[in-house]
C-alpha cells in the first residue's frame, strides 16, 4: 500500500508562506497533500495559493455543505498529518480538547495509529508562556511529535525561541517518519533525506592579541551575527560546526564548538578544522591584522610616561582557506568604515580574487549597532542590497541547497 498522503493543518502565523514551499515540495516529490485552513490562516495566504500548490480542493469548514464527514475522512484518509504552522491558539486549544473548528476537531478524531507532528511558530514571549509549554508537554504525553520550533530571528524581529523550522527540514522530519512502504514517492523522498547533509564550518568572534599577561588588542566583534546564522543553518537541517573565540556569541542550537583566542590559535585550528571536508566554510571571525611582536611576559608596570608597542603583520587567514579546502564553498566578511562605494568595491573584490571567496557578505560600521544593520551579499557577477540577518542567512541557506543538489 502506498504511505504518501500527508494531510497538513495550517493555523493563522505570519510564518504560513513557509508552509507553501513545503507543500511546493512535497508534491514535486509526488506526495498526495490535502491541506486544511483555520479562518486565521487564510488572512496569512489564500486557499487559491494553497489549492494550487496541493492540487486538491482546500478544507476551511467543518460545516462545508456535502462534506460534512471530512473531519474523519481526512484523518482516516492521511498518513501522516502536521500541523505546520501551529499557533499558540490552535496548540492550546489541542491540549484541551477542544473542537471548535475543523483543525482541533480532526485532532479529536485522530486515533494515534499514525505519526501526528506540530510544528510551533509563534513570537519567543508566547511560546515560552507557561499555557503554552504547559501543552506542549501534555501533548506529547498523549503521543505527538513536537517540532522544536527553532532559535533565529523572529518575523516580530526578536531572536529566541518560536520560530517554525525550515521548509527543508519539516520535509525531512515528514520523510523519516513515514513507515517503511513500496511507494516510490517515499522510497525516492528517504533516499534523499538520508543521505549526508551540509557539514559547514563557521567562524566568529574577535581574536586578541597578547600585550603582556593580562592586556590584549582586539577588536568590537561580538559573533552575534555568525551566532544567529549558525542558528538558522542549523534548522535549515545543516551539521554545523562553530569555531569561535572564548567570548563570542554561542548559538543556541546544539552545534559542534570549539574555541581560539589569539591569530595563532585561529590558524591552527582552522588548519586541523580544515581537514573535515567542509561543504562551506562561513568566515566570519574577525582576524587581527597585526599581533604584538614581543608579548612581555608578566605584567607591563603602569609608570612609564609613555609606550611603544610594536606590531607585526599576520598572513590573511582567509587566503589559504581555499588553498587547504579547494572543493568547499567560502562565504567571507568585510566590515567596512567611511569608505566610498568605490573603495568597498575593491575591499569585495580582494575577497573574490586573492580569497577566491564564493560569497562575499559586506556591512558597514555605521550600520552595525542600528535597528537598520543590513548586510550586502555579493558573489562574483551580482550583488544583494541592504538583506536583513533573516534575509541573508535564507539566501545562503537556499544557495547552499542548490549547490548541495546539483
Ligand atoms: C500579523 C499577525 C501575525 C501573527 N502571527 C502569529 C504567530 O506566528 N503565532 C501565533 O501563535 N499567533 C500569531 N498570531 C495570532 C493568531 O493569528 C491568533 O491567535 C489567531 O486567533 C489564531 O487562530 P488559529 O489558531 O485558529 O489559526 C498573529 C496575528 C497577527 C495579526
Amino acid at each position: 500500500m502506498s504511505q504518501n498522503n500527508i494531510l497538513i493543518l495550517m493555523s493563522g502565523s505570519i510564518a504560513c508562506y513557509k508552509v507553501c514551499t513545503l507543500i511546493s515540495k512535497l508534491v514535486q516529490n509526488n506526495f498526495n497533500v490535502k491541506v486544511v485552513m483555520s479562518t486565521s490562516a487564510q488572512k496569512f495566504v489564500g486557499t487559491t495559493t494553497i489549492e494550487g500548490l496541493s492540487q486538491n480542493p482546500v478544507h476551511t469548514d467543518t460545516f462545508e455543505p456535502g462534506q460534512a464527514m471530512e473531519h474523519i475522512h481526512l484523518a482516516r484518509w492521511a498518513h501522516l498529518i502536521l500541523v505546520a504552522p501551529a499557533t499558540a491558539n490552535t496548540i492550546n486549544k489541542m491540549k484541551q480538547g477542544v473542537g471548535d473548528d475543523l483543525i482541533s476537531t480532526l485532532f479529536l478524531a485522530h486515533d494515534f495509529t499514525k505519526p501526528f507532528l506540530i510544528a510551533p511558530a509563534m513570537n519567543t514571549k508566547m511560546y515560552l508562556h507557561p499555557a503554552t509549554q504547559n501543552s506542549i508537554t501534555e501533548l506529547k504525553k498523549m503521543g505527538v511529535e513536537i517540532l522544536e520550533a527553532a532559535s533565529g530571528v523572529l518575523a516580530c524581529g526578536e531572536v529566541g525561541y518560536g520560530r517554525l523550522l525550515e521548509p527543508e527540514l519539516l520535509y525531512k522530519e515528514i520523510v523519516q517518519r513515514l513507515p517503511e512502504s513500496n511507494s516510490p514517492a517515499v522510497a525516492n523522498a528517504q533516499k534523499k533525506t538520508t543521505r549526508k547533509s551540509l557539514k559547514v564550518l563557521i567562524t566568529s568572534g574577535g581574536t586578541q592579541e597578547p600585550i603582556d599577561d593580562v592586556r590584549f588588542i582586539s577588536n568590537s566583534s561580538t559573533g552575534k551575527t555568525a551566532a544567529t546564522l549558525a542558528d538558522q543553518f542549523v534548522s535549515a537541517g545543516f551539521d554545523v560546526s562553530y569555531l569561535c573565540a572564548e567570548s563570542a556569541a554561542r548559538p543556541v542550537l546544539c552545534c559542534t564548538t570549539h574555541t581560539f583566542v589569539t591569530y595563532k590559535d585561529l590558524d591552527q585550528a582552522l588548519e586541523a578544522q580544515l581537514k573535515n571536508n567542509y561543504d562551506v566554510i562561513v568566515h566570519a571571525a574577525a582576524v587581527s591584522d597585526y599581533s604584538v611582536s614581543q608579548p612581555q611576559g608578566g605584567k607591563i608596570s603602569s609608570d612609564a610616561e609613555s609606550l611603544e608597542i610594536q606590531l607585526r603583520k599576520n598572513p590573511k587567514i582567509i587566503n589559504k582557506i581555499k588553498q587547504l579546502s579547494p572543493k568547499s564553498v567560502l562565504v567571507g566578511f568585510k566590515l567596512t568604515s567611511k569608505n566610498s562605494d568605490a573603495e568597498i568595491k575593491e575591499k569585495v573584490n580582494k575577497l573574490f580574487t586573492q580569497a577566491q571567496c564564493d560569497y562575499v557578505v559586506h556591512n558597514d560600521w555605521s550600520r552595525v549597532h542600528t535597528h537598520h544593520h543590513t548586510f550586502n551579499l555579493y558573489t562574483e557577477h551580482s550583488v544583494k542590497n541592504d538583506l536583513s540577518l533573516f534575509d541573508l542567512s535564507f539566501d545562503l541557506s537556499d544557495a547552499f541547497l542548490r549547490k548541495e543538489n546539483l
